[in-house]
């Protein structure tokens, strides 16, 4: 197979996990040619790091070179809708970090062009095909649990600002627990349950500003611009009903991260911001037992999905972490303030297939 060709825009934090994986683990899918950065020496030492011959001096220039197929857009939330559909219009696929945009008219301009274009649009995450999500996959549609009747997900927090050297846009639009975190969250249950037909909500804020407490910037005090603890209620298009938490305000918690109820039993659902972790499953009155992976890529393979994307385009099938998927789960993930500020329920619009499973029996660094 002809290798598919990548140039990344944005080299901060992120972007080292992206660069060691596509390439070492995907090198026999993909070729990183070239990278950018709006801060010269993140792009130098992102090259020199991982033996990349192009540093483009700006985004425009990596959209004009011909032998580009794939932008890998590794910006920060509000900068994602501006890169993807500068890449689209240049004719490039793009494959861009979460979320798919910070409002849902942006992300609709990108689904429009990428079908006008007939180009792929993708979007972070891709935690869902690693090794714990798909084995609970496969324990779901197995009839493991039976018939699925809910899920119920937390993801508890005090934000990023402890670690992250620049954590103003977590704070910013676009920000936030539900945009930021949402998405490994919503998509699993997506992947995992199928499309959500209505939901409710309550969103709120605890702070009104936060101090930063990483090295560089220690002692910083930002604006709070979004809400950072969101409860949600949702019905899914199966019939399942789910509850979910995302909080940059609670300390700590011990629920699990994702649990999926069933007629016959419940599944304890790894971390969704990671690949593996542990399966746990029980029956009826019987205790949680580990379930043993069924799947590959339990590491931090984040790229997977850009692999994925790649194969796509060679041979014509559909790529996983793609764009209706990311529409869908934006839909819900700003449906939850949109719900209570109405103070009703939000019918969703959009709707979504449920990726295809990843294949059993492959190799780390095979997708088909
Ligand atoms: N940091 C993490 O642990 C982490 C984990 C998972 C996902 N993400 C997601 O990855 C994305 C990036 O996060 P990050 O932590 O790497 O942010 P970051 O601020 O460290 O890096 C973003 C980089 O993009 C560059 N950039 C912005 N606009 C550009 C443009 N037009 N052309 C070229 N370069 C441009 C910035 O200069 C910066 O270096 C975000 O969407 C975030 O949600 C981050």
């Amino acid at each position: 197979m002809k290798k598919v060709t990548v140039a990344i825009i944005g080299n901060g934090n992120i972007s080292p996990i992206y660069l060691e994986n596509l390439t070492n683990l995907f090198r026999d899918i993909v070729t990183v040619k070239g990278v950018c950065d709006l801060i010269p020496e993140r792009s130098a030492r992102a090259a020199e790091n991982w033996d990349i011959p192009c540093i483009y001096e700006t985004m425009y220039d990596a959209f004009r070179d011909e032998e580009i197929e794939i932008i890998l857009n590794l910006t920060t939330p509000k900068q994602h809708y501006g890169v993807a559909i500068e890449a689209l219009r240049y004719g490039k696929h793009t494959h861009s970090e979460k979320p798919m945009s910070v409002n849902l008219d942006d992300a609709q301009e990108l689904l429009s062009l990428s079908r006008e274009k007939g180009l792929l649009v993708g979007v972070a995450p891709d935690t869902f095909m690693g090794a714990g999500i798909q084995t609970c996959r496969k324990l779901i549609d197995e009839g493991y649990i039976g018939q699925p009747i809910g899920c119920a997900a937390y993801m508890t927090g005090h934000g990023h600002e402890s670690w992250h050297p620049d954590p103003e846009f977590y704070y910013e639009a676009g920000g936030g627990p539900m945009l930021d975190m949402g998405p490994y969250y919503v998509t699993a249950l997506l992947n995992l349950l199928g499309p959500v037909k209505s939901l409710t909500g309550i969103s709120k804020r605890m702070f009104k500003t936060r101090t930063i407490t990483s090295k560089e910037k220690y002692g910083k005090v930002i604006p709070v611009e979004v809400d950072t603890h969101v409860n949600g209620l949702m019905e899914f298009a199966n019939g399942a009903v789910g509850s979910i938490i995302m909080s940059f305000d609670m300390w700590k918690s011990e629920h699990p991260c994702i649990e999926i109820y069933g007629s016959e039993g419940t599944i304890q659902v790894p971390d969704p911001n990671g690949f593996g972790g542990v399966v746990k499953a029980q029956r009826g009155n019987e205790p949680f037992t580990e379930i043993p992976f069924s799947h590959v890529y339990s590491g931090n393979c984040r790229g997977l999905a850009v692999a994925d994307m790649a194969m796509a385009l060679r041979t014509g099938r559909k790529h996983r972490a793609n764009s209706e998927l990311a529409y869908h789960a934006l839909e819900i993930m700003l449906g939850f303030g949109r719900a209570y500020e109405s103070g009703q329920f939000y019918s969703l619009k959009s709707s979504c297939e449920r990726p295809e499973p990843m294949p059993t029996g492959i190799r780390e660094g095979e997708l088909d």
